[in-house]
């Protein structure tokens, strides 16, 4: 169900959907540090699990109907969150301007997410890392294939979602160095996950 604002459907359903998951947001958001943005934060699921080595999180999430429901969890957060109604594809931040930034479960959805990871890495300082999980699409062929013919119904009921991006391979694009440190559901599931770190290269051409 699509209203043109937004997926108030999708933002209904997306806790319960996403609470399988919920044990992997502490290992993704944890370690972040300083100065954070949130890329499409949904109904804020990770606000609870930032650690004291946050100073703030900026957090961009386009749909009203999922900021309605984030909000309550920015207002609890230990640390101070700002919320925003902008999309990842034009980020209204300086340059280098972001200590980390946090990806889960978002790269599935972000309708041009190689100009979203070029914003990313526009506002991330040099050295600057984005901690990510992501669903991607299958390492095997025939799942690719099941993927693949799946993905525009898929896109459809689950609120642009899609079943078939390379988030590895999109950060790669973008400029960073990605080190993928776990993958989970192996060759059989429609959802595999990657969970890494992206780094933004230091000036000298190091991280
Ligand atoms: C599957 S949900 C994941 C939400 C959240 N990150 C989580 O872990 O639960 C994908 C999110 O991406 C958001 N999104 C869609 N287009 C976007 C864009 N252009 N920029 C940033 N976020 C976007 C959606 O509104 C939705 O909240």
């Amino acid at each position: 169900m699509r209203d043109p604002d937004g997926h108030p459907v999708v933002a209904a359903a997306l806790d319960w959907v996403m609470a399988p998951f919920a044990a992997l947001r502490p290992r993704v958001v944890g370690s972040a540090r300083g100065r954070v943005l949130e890329v499409g934060a949904g109904t804020g699921a990770n606000f609870a699990h930032y650690g004291e080595a946050v100073t703030e999180v900026v957090a961009i999430e386009p749909d009203p109907f999922m900021r309605r429901r984030a909000e309550p969890r920015r207002a609890a957060a230990a640390i101070p969150i700002t919320l925003l109604p902008d999309g990842a594809e034009d980020l209204p931040f300086d340059d280098a301007s972001f200590d980390e930034a946090v990806l889960t479960w978002v790269l599935c959805t972000i309708p041009d997410a190689p100009r979203a990871l070029r914003e990313v890495f526009r506002v991330l300082k040099p050295g600057g890392t984005a901690h990510f999980i992501e669903h991607v699409v299958s390492r095997t062929g025939a799942m690719r294939v099941l993927q693949g013919a799946a993905d525009p119904l898929w896109a459809r009921v689950a609120g642009g979602c899609h079943l078939t991006r390379d988030a590895a391979g999109l950060l790669a694009d973008a400029g960073f160095a990605v080190q993928v440190h776990r993958t989970y559901g192996g060759t059989c599931s429609p959802f595999p996950l990657v969970l890494g770190l992206a780094t933004k290269p230091s000036a000298s051409g190091t991280s």
